[in-house]
């Protein structure tokens, strides 16, 4: 099993290509960030600077030459798989005459094969890393009297794995060369110049027309010409995306960090999931699903896949579904669903959930179940990403770029959307439940800001909680996800234990690990199963459990239990989500930034996870 998570950044055009590559990798540094390197041509040559750590470790190496008269680069920011963060794993890579320059995300699979023909060959590799062979292959094919092309294809037809690579060429001073095969690569078109990036989010600012690569599709990338092939020589058209995203969205702004930034555009993000999607008489109208409305009326069955926080918003996607449409709904993990032995129903539908648009456990079990004859969603921040175009049709979230790794207003987005869906595909679009849900719905952004308001209580309770070693999280129904989610999103950033379980399974295990070091966050809204909630709380009040709770405002059945309780507005339960999450970001924020974490970049993490 491998995880991939770098940063790949290009560049052809009038501007000194140096800080523009260094600028596009701070931006993409949350997609990994062990060691980072750039290759640029100089005077007739290719340059190279590695070094080990973040960004700002590469940025003073190569400060004195960052008004280089260079027009063309490539750089990288690498989260390892093959071999130890050092100068010499880092990428670019370059063979054996320092000729040929590649930066590379993904896996090549069959690299050791190939490593060793190619030594048999007298080819000498310095890196531990897969990615050394591409540029060794494409000097050997050269000697062979190919070109340069046909020597870069006669490479692709031989590696296996996954891979999105930039390269450089010293003997082709004009071009940028771009390839992708599962791992995203995305081209940013510009007057004069173009880009090249793993992630349009590193693009915002310089460029708002992307040209997304597909699978097997090579790009030469001239200062002023862009032009794409398959593996079989063929010419393909590619389609001009334009990107919403602004440079603001992009930015911390007054923020110490994205991750508080990103909590706080709470109330925007549903406002931006509703806009131009409820109509008259609270209609659902969502343009984005109109081209398979028919099929979606025949609905029997429902399949959300996703990964992480993705998949926790699918699991009260879940109970809203049931609950809304009475359509019978499974989620599951995108990563087990890929490799299960499903039966297939026709009439099923696939929803896959992601941010990003490029998790490769979410696409390939979108994959699968196309193959199996599904209709697929997508419910997608990423314009333009895999995701989004790979399956059948899908919504939006528009909640514009989230740069912290932790996931937090696309789990907010999420949760609307799938309100959003649920009435949609409800066949009593106009019944009163739904009126009623929507009228709550619109309420829900005035009310999240209010507990945004009162941030400054959950940072006082983050230091009082921030130096215990476990947590527990409980919740029901609804809420049970969002439990989850609360444990997910305190791992992530403070690196402490925690574990989020149903509150009626708690009996069944969790409850042996109660102790007075060991505190609960329960989540115990009033609604009418918070009588068992309590009756749970109760049991964990008994061993000395200190208890952290988040209720609803008026209920003053918790004080007598809880050692510390943040309230929050009443809501109806399936939108209890959307505001019993919010306090459980913040606690993780503070928490992790009180442990002196930086939490928009946690080790070990990233925020897109594009190889299996
Ligand atoms: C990574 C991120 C998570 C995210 C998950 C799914 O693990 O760190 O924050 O929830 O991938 O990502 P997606 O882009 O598919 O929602």
């Amino acid at each position: 099993m491998y995880v991939n998570m770098c940063g790949i950044i290009g560049y052809i055009g009038k501007q000194k290509s140096l800080s523009i590559l260094i600028n596009g990798l701070k931006t993409l540094e949350y997609r990994g960030y062990d060691s980072a390197g750039v290759a640029i041509f100089n005077n007739g040559k290719i340059d190279i600077k590695k070094s080990v750590g973040q960004v700002k470790v590469l940025e003073k190496t190569v400060k004195n030459n960052i008004n280089l008269n260079s027009h063309i680069g490539i750089g990288h920011t690498r989260w390892a798989t093959h071999g130890t963060p050092n100068e010499i794993n880092a990428h670019p890579h370059t063979d054996c005459l320092n000729r040929i320059f590649v930066v590379h995300n993904g896996i090549i699979e069959n690299y050791k094969e190939l490593k060793e023909y190619l030594q048999n060959r007298g080819h000498n590799f310095l890196s531990d890393t897969d990615t050394e062979i591409v540029p060794h292959l494409i000097e050997d094919f050269l000697k062979n009297n190919k070109d340069f092309n046909s020597a870069l294809l006669c490479t692709l037809k031989i590696i296996r794995g996954t891979y999105a690579f930039a390269i450089i060429d010293s003997e082709n001073p004009n071009t940028l060369y771009a390839v992708r095969f599962s791992s995203p690569l995305v081209i940013g078109v510009g007057k004069g110049e173009n880009f090249l990036a793993s992630d349009s989010s590193a693009l915002i600012g310089k460029t708002k027309n992307v040209i997304y690569l597909n699978d097997g599709e090579i790009a030469e990338i001239t200062k002023d010409n862009i032009s794409i092939t398959n593996l079989e020589k063929q010419k393909t058209f590619p389609e001009v995306t334009h990107l919403e995203w602004d440079l603001e969205q992009a930015q911390k702004g007054t923020y110490e960090h994205f991750m508080l930034k990103e909590i706080f555009e709470g109330p925007d993000i549903v406002l931006s999931a509703l806009r131009g999607r409820l109509k008259n008489k609270n209609l659902v109208k969502l343009g984005g699903l109109e081209q398979v409305a028919n099929k979606l009326n025949k609905t029997k069955r429902l399949l959300i896949l996703a990964c992480g926080t993705s998949y926790y918003a699918g699991l009260i996607g879940e109970y809203l579904f049931e609950e809304i449409t009475k359509i019978p709904t499974e989620v599951h993990f995108a990563s087990e669903f890929r490799y299960q032995k499903e039966p297939f129903e026709k009439e099923t539908v696939a929803i896959a959930i992601s941010q990003s648009g490029e998790t490769a456990d979410t696409l390939a079990s979108i994959r699968k179940a196309k193959e199996h004859g599904l209709l697929t969603l997508g419910i997608v921040n990423t314009v333009g990403s895999t995701i989004a175009r790979e399956t059948d049709a899908g919504v939006y979230n528009h909640a514009g770029p989230e740069i912290g790794v932790a996931s937090t207003k696309a789990f907010i987005s999420q949760l609307t959307i799938l309100i959003l869906m649920a009435v949609y595909l409800s066949k009593s679009n106009e019944n009163s439940y739904n009126n009623t849900l929507l009228q709550e719905l619109k309420k829900i952004p005035k009310k999240m800001q209010t507990i945004l308001n009162r941030s400054d209580e959950i940072e006082k309770l983050a230091e009082k909680y921030k130096d215990y070693d476990n947590f527990l999280f409980l919740g029901r129904r609804y809420n049970y996800p969002v439990a989850l989610e609360g444990a997910l999103k305190l791992k992530e950033v403070s690196y402490i234990h925690a574990e989020g379980c149903s509150a009626g399974e708690m009996k069944h295990g969790p409850i042996a690990m109660i102790s007075e070091d060991f505190p609960t966050m329960a989540i115990v809204p009033q609604n009418n199963i918070s009588e068992k909630m309590l009756s749970n709380l109760e049991e964990i009040k008994a061993r000395g459990g200190p208890i952290f709770a988040i209720a609803t405002e008026g209920d003053k059945r918790i004080t007598s239990l809880a050692n510390d309780t943040f309230f929050i507005p009443k809501t109806i339960e399936p939108l209890e989500p959307l505001l019993t999450v919010i306090p459980l970001q913040l606690l993780a924020y503070y928490i992790g930034t009180k442990r002196g974490f930086d939490v928009d970049k946690p080790r070990n993490l990233a925020k897109s996870v594009t190889v299996e």
